[in-house]
């Protein structure tokens, strides 16, 4: 997989579907302890304009574990912040990094520096995409499937916005079910289902719906995330209502699948989008996803870096 060297990884749909099988064998293997993979002297910038625990810290921890270093860059103390150009800004960095990850608000940001920057270039969440997400989420599922993901069902409850979108195009790239349960004027982007489609052609099915119990029947696989993301917080009081039904609960898992698992990317609001029982429960993976966090970057930061 030399293919990968140097390139961005910018949306889910950047890698090919042996690309990403690839990437997720190597995570397994570096898990295992089977592989190791020398990055010494090698640099990776974080640029996050917003929280985060996992990304952050998984990916400094894999960077870590490659041999490399990370430098976790302040915005509040950057020339970014008193107005810099981040085309300028990205040039700049390119000179002092290896791999920039960037957490922001508008894709176009992270388009812009990979326009600008000569070096990798990461999507560490924006509101359209959370690609290094889907990548653990996938290694979950082969995790708990013995290896499969081609014809099993992912069905998303919720929220139909970044997590759901890398979802959606991260299942069918591999052949896997989607259906996508939200409220009405929640759905993902049409584009991105579309794209999807397009992707799964005639392997997979992509499904909308604003049934949750319809979605759940037969699931392999239930997954959400929070009712109101970051840069949303002013919404979240008014949006329970609308989501209560899409709560991933005991009532709601006991249609799926009896072997189903249940992922969120995290950070969860136990009560709102799932409950305390069940993802303490024993069918969820959230823990060991949020491991795979780490492996599944230091997979993507090996192969990018070469
Ligand atoms: N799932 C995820 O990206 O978590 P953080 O916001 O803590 O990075
Ligand atoms: N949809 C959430 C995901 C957090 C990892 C957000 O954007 O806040």
């Amino acid at each position: 997989m030399a293919g990968l060297h140097g390139r961005d990884f910018l949306r889910i749909t950047d890698i090919s579907e042996a690309e990403m099988l690839e990437l997720l064998t190597l995570a397994g293997q570096l898990k295992a302890g089977q592989e190791k993979i020398d990055c010494f002297g090698k640099i990776l910038g974080l640029f996050f304009r917003k929280s985060s625990t996992r990304t952050r810290v998984s990916f400094s921890s894999a960077m870590w574990r490659l041999g490399g270093q990370v430098i976790d860059l302040n915005l509040n103390v950057m020339q970014v912040s008193r107005g810099e150009p981040i085309k300028d800004t990205a040039r700049i960095l390119s000179g002092y990094l290896d791999v920039l990850a960037i957490r922001t608000f508008e894709q176009t940001e992270v388009q812009e520096f990979a326009d600008y920057a000569d070096i990798p270039v990461i999507n560490a969440l924006t509101d359209l995409e959370h690609p290094c997400q889907i990548l653990a989420d996938l290694k979950t599922v082969q995790e708990a499937f013995a290896g499969q993901l081609a014809g099993l069902t992912m069905t998303y409850l919720g929220d139909g916005n970044n997590v759901a979108h890398s979802l959606i195009l991260g299942c069918a790239l591999v052949g896997m079910n989607v259906c996508v349960a939200t409220p009405a004027d929640y759905q993902p982007d049409a584009g991105i289902v579309a794209q999807a489609k397009e992707l799964a052609g005639d392997r997979a099915t992509i499904t909308l719906t604003t049934d949750p119990k319809a979605a759940v029947e037969g699931a392999n696989v239930l997954y959400t995330d929070v009712w109101a993301s970051m840069g949303q917080e002013d919404l979240a009081e008014s949006r329970i209502p609308i989501f209560q039904p899409y709560q991933i609960n005991d009532e709601l898992l006991a249609i799926a699948a009896k072997d189903a698992i249940v992922l969120h990317c995290l950070p969860a609001h136990r009560g709102e989008e799932i409950t305390d029982s069940v993802i303490e429960g024993p069918q969820s993976r959230v823990w060991q996803e949020a491991e795979n966090r780490m492996h599944a970057q230091q997979a993507l930061l090996a192969k990018l870096l070469g």
